[in-house]
């Protein structure tokens, strides 16, 4: 069983993010800036954009954060998108999700320049994605695949089944890896709450991309021999020995699965690292107009 080591990874691509920055910088170009919208006080919402920043400032790029009290309107959101769109110097942002219930995410979504939409999830950018066009992807899937080709890991003809159908993980990744190429061409099975036997199905896999946000939901039993597992959940479990009264737990049974598996992602330190770096990708691609020209 290998580890599929984000951290390790994360270091590396944001390396060589840095020396980018350095060689845009040299030739008088622009400094990759990203801004980062957060609503109110969701602690998880508070860690992830406390990182999303710290990485900027690891990689040499601007951020700035943008918050506002769980109060604020939808229209005073509606106005700081407008802003951050019109800006010339901000090249990509994320209002980060949830959002407060009496706010509709998908009209702040919609708002959002898609040319600046380093998220990937502006419909323009996902319908570009969906045809195989250039587009930015959306951070975790982004990272999934990043983690696969970097891994070498063979796709090809191979059985994928992506537990969860969120637009943002379960959806777009299903996408990415039946589509044609590297990594990809996968025979895609996408499962949710309604499947029937979902063990079964499960055990069919090649690859499992497990994305439906419940603790250490699939079990050492539902994998066959020499699985790759791509643990997508990052889920806080009680436990009384930590500081915090918490640790963090994949959807995925580690000590039951790991064993079985040809490669696994661990929790901390897989897919979640991997998720901030792959929009520290797509900001310099925005900045880069690589997208959009
Ligand atoms: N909430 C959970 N994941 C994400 C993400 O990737 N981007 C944003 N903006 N919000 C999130």
């Amino acid at each position: 069983m290998q580890l599929l080591d984000g951290k390790l990874l994360s270091e590396n691509i944001k390396a060589e993010l840095a020396a980018e920055v350095e060689a845009l910088r040299g030739r008088g170009g622009k400094t990759p800036h990203l801004a980062a919208v957060l609503v109110g006080e969701n602690p998880a919402s508070q860690v992830y954009v406390s990182s999303k920043i710290k990485s900027c400032e690891q990689v040499g790029f601007k951020s700035s954060l943008i918050q506002r009290p769980a109060s604020t309107s939808e229209q005073e959101l509606l106005d700081v998108v407008r802003q951050l769109n019109e800006d010339p110097d901000v090249d990509g942002f994320i209002v980060q999700l949830p959002l407060p219930s009496h706010i509709n995410e998908e009209k702040i979504t919609l708002a959002i320049d898609h040319r600046k939409d380093v998220d990937g999830f502006h419909p323009v950018n996902f319908g570009r994605m969906a045809q195989g066009l250039p587009a930015f992807l959306p951070a975790t899937p982004f990272g999934i695949v990043e983690m696969l080709r970097r891994y070498n890991i063979e796709t090809a003809g191979k059985h994928c089944v992506v537990v969860g159908r969120s637009n943002i993980v379960g959806t777009p990744i299903s996408i990415l890896l039946s589509r044609k190429g590297y990594p990809g061409d996968c025979t895609v099975t996408l499962t949710h709450s309604r499947t029937q036997n979902l063990p079964a199905e499960v055990r069919r896999a090649d690859i499992v991309v497990a994305a439906i946000g419940i603790p250490q939901f699939i079990k050492g039993d539902w994998i066959k021999e020499g699985t790759v597992v791509i643990d997508v959940g990052i889920n806080r479990f009680p436990d009384t020995t930590k500081k915090s009264g918490y640790r963090l737990v994949g959807d995925v049974d580690f000590e039951a699965v790991a064993p079985k598996c040809s490669h696994i992602t661990p929790v901390p330190g897989g897919v979640g690292l991997m998720t901030v770096t792959a929009l520290l990708m797509n900001t310099l691609k925005a900045c880069k107009k690589e997208i959009y020209p």
